[in-house]
């Protein structure tokens, strides 16, 4: 009798409590974009007014990028189905977004660029609006607090055909025979839609079908492909089963020499566009091809490589200014290989394999965690490879910027806005930083901190003072005013860096 009374009153207060709920917990939804729409009207009637006012926040809270991402729900995995036809670049896709909501939303964001046709949350019709960049989900149903969440997007579009902004042109990039989608902060939303932000992490499976004959480039294991998709269509389809920042997704696609074997690391695999100038090709083989060693030092230096595959990919794209630390699969603009071989910038995109990609920022102001780390393992390979040591490249870029000139102006702990976070500074000074910070607290504690900051911190997020924190309890030595002077002040520290 006892037990059922007890049974009977519980279940009388869950029911309260589920009412209580229902009223009390205000339904999120994120402000509109107050700008017009350079996309197509919205391609379904607005929602009723049934969910009670509420103005969340827009974005996830990135003070640099206040527009990117959501922070009402974390998404779990990406499966992206994206078909493309690069005689005309047009690019038609189904990605289905897996989440879980940490609050209770009557409507949420997901980054797009591409028009979008139809969208389902668990596989019911759910009303878009798209502005800026952000596509807006109003789902039938709210979804409640800590359930989980099936989103799939249908969308289409021209990806080099959409602008970063005003006169900034498209992070899409095509080549000879294909394209290249590969970019930092931004790109993800060239190509599918996500909570665009580093601090939320997925897992992902991308498939990729393309006109046969051409190779399909991307992050992980190679799960099938060419695979028959049609008269004159092949399938490639990869997967990253480890946790995945979002700008760290890539494909390439192209005329590629594929070259696979086997290392200790797990399954190399490294791409070299056929179209790309023979002399750059043998330069771009001869660094690329390093990796597999270059990863065996790194690890002797910051513990145990944290992904089960490895390799690198050139595409022939001339407009491709920079080098990308994608997940296990670099991508190198051939502007490196130019004049010959470049294995430091082999060593930078592998040393971001730890700092970056196992370990991403929290926020893009974070990125001397990224930067900083990422030139300081070229200094230490310049060393290991009978070089100057680290100390004395140190010495020298201190010496050859005086007190004074712009570059002392920027502190690499917190550039100041998104442009400045990928300024020489936040590299070079960043590098400096790392190397007083060495000084202060001893080689071993040092290493030791990098290696533990590497590990405890695999597949997740950190920040800077994450990592300030890890190395004072690792030294058990204060070293707030070396932080101070070396990340936070806009000027030039009064001595050299060790
Ligand atoms: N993380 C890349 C590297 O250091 C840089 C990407 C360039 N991005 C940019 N916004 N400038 O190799
Ligand atoms: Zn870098």
């Amino acid at each position: 009798m006892a037990i059922r009374q007890r049974v009977l009153i519980s279940l009388a207060l869950a029911l309260a409590l589920l009412v209580l709920a229902a009223f009390v917990i205000p339904w999120r939804s994120s402000r509109s974009a107050p700008a017009p729409a350079p996309l197509p009207s919205p391609p379904l009637a607005p929602p009723p007014a049934a969910a009670p006012p509420h103005i969340g926040a827009d974005g996830i809270g990135d003070p640099y990028y206040p527009h990117a991402g959501d922070g009402g729900y974390h998404v779990t995995g990406y499966d992206i189905h994206v078909h493309y036809d690069p005689s005309t670049d047009r690019l038609e896709g189904h990605t289905t977004v897996t989440a879980q909501a940490t609050e209770s939303l009557s409507r949420f964001d997901l980054d797009l660029r591409l028009p979008a046709s139809a969208v389902t949350v668990n596989d019911r019709p759910a009303w878009i609006h798209q502005s800026e960049g952000k596509l807006q989900v109003t789902p039938a149903v709210p979804v409640l607090a800590g359930a989980p969440m099936t989103v799939r997007v249908d969308y289409a579009g021209v990806p080099s055909s959409v602008p970063d902004g005003p006169g900034v042109p498209s992070p899409w990039v095509r080549t000879p025979e294909g394209a290249v989608a590969v970019g930092e902060p931004e790109i993800a939303a060239w190509w599918y839609p996500s909570n665009d932000h580093p601090s939320d992490k997925a897992t992902f499976t991308i498939t990729t079908i393309v006109p046969a004959g051409l190779q399909v480039i991307s992050n992980g294991d190679l799960l099938g492909g060419p695979e028959p998709a049609g008269p004159g269509w092949q399938r490639w389809r990869w997967q990253e089963s480890q946790p995945m920042a979002t700008y760290l997704a890539f494909i390439a696609i192209g005329h590629y020499d594929i070259v696979r074997r086997d290392t200790r690391f797990g399954l190399y695999l490294a791409a070299y566009d056929r179209e790309l100038d023979p002399q750059i090709a043998g330069a771009a083989r001869d660094s690329v091809e390093r990796t597999p060693e270059i990863i065996e030092f790194l690890s002797g230096i910051f513990g145990p490589y944290p992904f089960h595959q490895l390799g690198g990919v050139v595409p022939d794209a001339p407009t491709l200014h920079f080098a990308l630390e994608n997940q296990t699969r670099p991508v190198y603009g051939p502007v490196f290989f130019a004049s010959g071989q470049d294995v430091s910038v082999v060593v930078h995109e592998l040393a971001h394999q730890w700092f970056g990609d196992s370990v991403s920022v929290r926020h893009w102001s974070d990125i001397w965690l990224n930067e900083g780390f990422a030139t300081y393992a070229q200094w230490l390979y310049t060393e290991h490879t009978g070089g100057p040591s680290a100390a004395q490249t140190a010495a020298e870029d201190y010496a050859r910027y005086p007190a004074g000139d712009d570059f002392w102006r920027i502190p690499p702990g917190a550039p100041g806005d998104g442009v400045k976070a990928f300024n020489d500074a936040v590299y070079l000074r960043g590098a400096m930083a790392l190397q007083a910070l060495r000084t202060a607290v001893g080689d071993q504690d040092f290493f030791t901190a990098l290696r533990a900051w590497a590990t405890e911190r695999a597949d997740r997020n950190g920040s800077v003072r994450g990592f300030l924190a890890v190395l004072q309890h690792v030294s058990g030595k204060d070293v707030a005013d070396v932080a101070r002077s070396w990340l936070f002040t806009p000027a030039r520290p009064s001595a050299p860096p060790g």
